[in-house]
Formats: C-alpha cells, sequence, structure tokens
C-alpha cells in the first residue's frame, strides 16, 4: 500500500504503523484509522466553564492500525513503547489507568457502557504527536480509537456524539477530567479551518485562517509535571466561586455566565486566588469569539492582540504558564513578523501558538529557535501548522 497522498498524516508514519501490524498480528491486511492533534488559537481553561474555544486540528496525528477480533479480546501493541498488551473486552470497568493503552480500553469501555456495539480489536497504535506537549495527543488516540471501532462494528461515524464518548473514557477510564475540547477538535474539524465551539452548546462554526497568516506550533520541548492535580485545582477554584455567585443569582450555572462588573462586584466575598482564577476565566470565555470575528474580517493585529491579552491573563492570573513559555512567547513577539503568540493547552509546559506573517514564516521560526536554544537546553521544535481535517479511516 502506498500512503503518499494522506494529507495531513506522514507516509513515513503510515506506513510504519502498518509494516508493524504486519509483523505483530500477521494475518490479512489492517485498516488505518487516524485522527489528529490539535492547537488551540484561543478559549484556554474555557470548556469546562461553558465558554468558547477556538482549536484547529495539525498535521500530527494518532494512527491506528486495526482488525476486528471474533474473540472479545483486545489486543494492543504501541510503537513507541515496543510493547504488546491484552484484555478482555467484556472485562473493562472503571476507573481503568492512565497508560497508552488505556486510552483506547477506555473507549471500549465507554462505548459498551452506552449499549454501543464493541468488538475484539487486534491494534497497532502510532503517531507524532508530542506526548505531553499540551496538543492533545491522547483525545487524538481516543478519536482514532473511537473511529477504527465504528469501522470495526459497522456503526455510523457521528463526530459529536464520539467526541463525548472519548471524553467519558477520559474523564472516567483514565481519569483525567478534562473538558470537551481536544476530543471535540479531534473528531470534527475541518481542513483549512479553526472552530469556534460553544461548550456549553456544543454549536461549532468553521472559521478559516485567512491567507497571508501562518499558525506557529512551538514546542518548549519542557513537559509538563504535576498537570493532573494543578488542573484539577483550578477546576475546583472555578466551581467555588460559580457556587458562591449562583447564592445571590441562581441562575449562574457556569462561570459562562457572569460578567466582569458581576465578578468584581463579588470580589470582597471570594477567597482572592479564587477571585484571580475567575478573572482569567470570564473575559477568555468569550476571546474566541472575537478572535474568530477578527480572522474573519482579516484583522490579524487584533487577532494577534488578543493571543497576547491571553497569554498574559494565563500567566498572571490562572497561573499556568512557565519560564519555557513566557520565554518563547516573548521571544515570538519581539519578531516583526509576529502577530501575537500564547501557550496553549493545559500549560505547565508544553506548547506555545504564534500567529505570523505567512511570507516570513520561515525566518520567524530560525530566529525563534536560535534565541530560544540560545538560552534554554530542551529539545524545542516550532513548526508552521495547516489546519487538517478531523479523525477518519483511510480507505
Ligand atoms: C486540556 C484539557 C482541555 C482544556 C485545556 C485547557 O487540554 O484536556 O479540555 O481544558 O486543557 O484549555
Amino acid at each position: 500500500m502506498t500512503h503518499a497522498s494522506v494529507p495531513g498524516v506522514s507516509p513515513e508514519l503510515l506506513h510504519r504503523a502498518t509494516a508493524r501490524f504486519a509483523e505483530r498480528f500477521p494475518g490479512p491486511a489492517p485498516r488505518v484509522a487516524v485522527a489528529p492533534g490539535r492547537v488551540n488559537l484561543i478559549g484556554e481553561h474555557t470548556d469546562y466553564n461553558d465558554g468558547f474555544v477556538l482549536p484547529m486540528a495539525i498535521g500530527r496525528a494518532a494512527v491506528l492500525a486495526f482488525r476486528a477480533r471474533p474473540d472479545g479480546v483486545l489486543r494492543g501493541h504501541s510503537v513507541a513503547f515496543d510493547e504488546t498488551r491484552e484484555l478482555a473486552v467484556d472485562a473493562l470497568s472503571a476507573p481503568g489507568g492512565n497508560d497508552w493503552l488505556s486510552y483506547v480500553a477506555g473507549v471500549l469501555w465507554a462505548f459498551a457502557s452506552e449499549g454501543r456495539p464493541v468488538c475484539g480489536l487486534d491494534v497497532v497504535v502510532d503517531g507524532d504527536v508530542p506526548i505531553g506537549a499540551g496538543l492533545s495527543s491522547s483525545a487524538a488516540l481516543e478519536m482514532a480509537t473511537a473511529r477504527a471501532l465504528c469501522a470495526a462494528t459497522a456503526a455510523p461515524w457521528d463526530p459529536v456524539p464520539m467526541a463525548k464518548l472519548g471524553q467519558k473514557a477520559e474523564n472516567r477510564y483514565v481519569g483525567m477530567n478534562c473538558g470537551i475540547m481536544d476530543q471535540f477538535a479531534s473528531a470534527v474539524c475541518r481542513e483549512g479551518h479553526a472552530l469556534l465551539l460553544d461548550c456549553r452548546s456544543l454549536e461549532a462554526r468553521p472559521v478559516p485562517v485567512p491567507a497571508g497568516a501562518s499558525v506557529v506550533v512551538m514546542d518548549t520541548g519542557a513537559r509538563r509535571k504535576l498537570a493532573g492535580s494543578a488542573y484539577n485545582d483550578r477546576r475546583a477554584a472555578c466551581e467555588r466561586v460559580v457556587a458562591e455567585m449562583a447564592k445571590a443569582s441562581p441562575g449562574v450555572r457556569a462561570l459562562r455566565d457572569v460578567t466582569g462588573e458581576e465578578l468584581e462586584a463579588a470580589k470582597p466575598r471570594l477567597h482572592p486566588t479564587d477571585w484571580r482564577r475567575a478573572s482569567h476565566v470570564v473575559p477568555e470565555n468569550r476571546r474566541p469569539v472575537e478572535m474568530a470575528e477578527a480572522l474573519q474580517a482579516g484583522d490579524l493585529a487584533r487577532a494577534g492582540r488578543l493571543m497576547n491579552d491571553s497569554h498574559f491573563s494565563l500567566r498572571d492570573l490562572y497561573e499556568v504558564s512557565c519560564g519555557e513559555l513566557d520565554l518563547v512567547t516573548e521571544l515570538a513577539r519581539r519578531h516583526p513578523a509576529c502577530f501575537g503568540a500564547r501557550m496553549t493547552g493545559a500549560g505547565f509546559g508544553g506548547c506555545a501558538v504564534a500567529l505570523v506573517r505567512e511570507d516570513a514564516v520561515a525566518g520567524f521560526c530560525d530566529a525563534v529557535l536560535s534565541a530560544y536554544r540560545a538560552k534554554v537546553d530542551l529539545p524545542a521544535a516550532l513548526f508552521p501548522c495547516r489546519p487538517e481535517a478531523g479523525a477518519r479511516i483511510l480507505e
């Protein structure tokens, strides 16, 4: 099989996954499911506050080579960990674990928990989304698994309920209390577009990335530590503010329902840290809508300013940035071709994102990378990304 023409997926990766499958699981050729990682342009830590987000799928993906098995066994091989393991599908129960096979098993468990058809599978798990870098390698694997499972059981692929099942797998089976953004982006995104998602209604609108602008992912090389507990602390702070504000205004169900003025008025009743956290979320909830407007109007300067504001707010109020993310975004902003830059994803390490003049993108990447490397000895990388399509089966 030749894979040279599949957009958004590296041909070497497809070759490696299918070759490994043939070696480990001899027999009929596998089918292949692919689901992208994502970069979030703006709207950080807003999904679990019922706000807006603006992610786009990138050309780094989870690849799952798979074949159904009649005996209810899930047999998985990971290329990254060079490991093969087996589980009985009807014995899966939550919570499971958080190793590589748990993301696959968790999706099987989530399907079964809602009475959807499941089956045994041989799978080879591969991908080129860096792990722990804030580009959603886990959601990509979950959505590739969901896509594979639908294909293997001849069930229709309906991306929105699939994203919810992926989130359920991650929340309940893997034990990470994430919002809906990552799975939604990996399942639903369209080529050439970011996706403006209302995390309350789950209505989504594709937003074209305008000509002349390039989205650059800036991987600091720092990998997040303790992200799970710090993430859950942030969620808990948001929930405490909502509980307090709902006492006076019963209509408040999430920070989405709170205005800046209302938050200011409630300040004396809130713990100072909780107030700071909410002071990030309330304006950030609206920034994706404003950024979508700016992108649609081709106003890249405004889009960039919104990204910068988002970063400063995540750094100073939500306190989820780190020295490497602050440095790389600062170096990016100093470059004349950069409209704006911010950390992306949960934070505490991983990647940032910059909006850059397309005709100057190569020079931008070289200049920022060498300035960063002069100060930080980590395996950093900068790469421009085109907006790619969501999860699919390669035929
Ligand atoms: C992680 C979570 C998402 C979202 C972001 C922060 O990526 O999985 O649901 O909360 O952090 O915006």
